[in-house]
């Protein structure tokens, strides 16, 4: 089988820890790294959630990496469960993955200039804030030519934001770094909240995974469930949407998916608006697509895909 060659980078938390596990489940994907970065969490647990799950994978040859502890500029934000280590609190056991001491922006640069010079550049995966890639690609413009493209969960359009309301939480914990991302000249698809929104876990469908068996679905479901607690209130939706395993759906099924091309900028100034996804569908601005923006979501199918590959590991 010829592997997609991919690098994850991410701040997890639960619905990263469901990605990855994704990720790691399929395979048609080869992970050569995993880096990980302030967001959810401050980076320290970012860094050992990221262990536990390649150890709960039964995958700890994948390394794992620590990254940036913050943002290029602004405010630092944490998501809703930083209270609980990002992983609700110790439902995953301590992990004895290999401790990695290389920094995650030394091993984007190293892992994308060797595509690069390879000419086999691969795809970069991101779910949290974009500071690690963008620290990169400020130090290093060329590592551009190791990335095939770039998928990333961030931002919101039609669907308003989850932080402000205009700001999706990856783009507004570090919009300048979104910023450098969208600008380096690599082809990107972004799955915003429009279409992370249509991947509700409802309570149904966490009964269905909990039903598949497997070794890792008894947890996953409760990770899920804790992940759950707030969205139904927040949202007036059951379940709680799973925001990053979109992006490792699409590299997988992308037939699950609809989505269009859009210049993508991203809003630097305004008071109201700061760290908004501002997409450019009808070409007014005469600026080339940056992006291909997701939209639309088969969910019954990408359920199938996501519980399946669960419970096969
Ligand atoms: O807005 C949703 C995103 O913010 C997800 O990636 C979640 O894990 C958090 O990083
Ligand atoms: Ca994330």
């Amino acid at each position: 089988m010829n592997r997609q060659r991919i690098l994850i980078d991410g701040d997890p938390g639960v619905d990263d820890a469901i990605a990855l596990l994704l990720a790691l489940a399929s395979p048609e994907l080869d992970v050569v790294a995993v880096t990980t970065v302030a967001g959810n969490v401050p980076w320290e647990r970012t860094f050992d959630n990221g262990r536990r799950v390649v150890a709960l994978a039964g995958r700890k040859e994948v390394p794992v990496f620590r990254g940036c502890t913050g943002p290029l500029l602004g405010p630092v934000l944490r998501g809703k469960y930083s209270g609980a280590g990002g992983l609700g609190g110790s439902l995953l056991p301590e992990s004895d993955a290999p401790v990695q001491t290389a920094h995650a922006v030394d091993v984007i640069t190293a892992t994308l200039t060797e595509a690069a010079a390879a000419g086999a550049p691969i795809t970069v995966c991101t779910m949290g804030p974009l500071t690690n890639l963008a620290v990169a690609l400020a130090r290093d413009p060329g590592i551009a030519r190791g990335m095939s493209r770039i998928v990333a969960m961030a931002g919101a359009f039609l669907a308003g934001g989850n932080r402000t309301p205009s700001a999706e939480f990856n783009v507004l914990a570090d919009p300048h770094a979104a910023e450098i991302v969208l600008r380096a000249g690599v082809p990107v698809v972004l799955a915003p909240l429009d279409v992370t929104f249509q991947a509700l876990a409802t309570p149904a469908r966490v009964t269905a995974l909990r039903a598949r068996g497997g070794r890792v679905t008894a947890l996953a479901a409760e990770l899920i469930t804790f992940y759950d607690r707030n969205d139904p209130a927040r949202y007036g939706e059951p379940g709680g949407p799973l925001h990053d395993p979109c992006v490792i759906a699409y590299l997988l099924r992308p037939d699950l998916f609809g989505g269009r091309p859009a210049h993508v900028a991203i809003e630097l100034q305004g008071s109201l608006s700061y760290g908004q996804t501002v997409g450019d569908f009808h070409g007014v601005t005469g600026k080339a697509p940056n992006a291909t923006v997701l939209q639309q979501l088969d969910a019954p199918g990408f359920f199938d895909l996501l519980w399946g590959r669960l419970a096969a590991l």
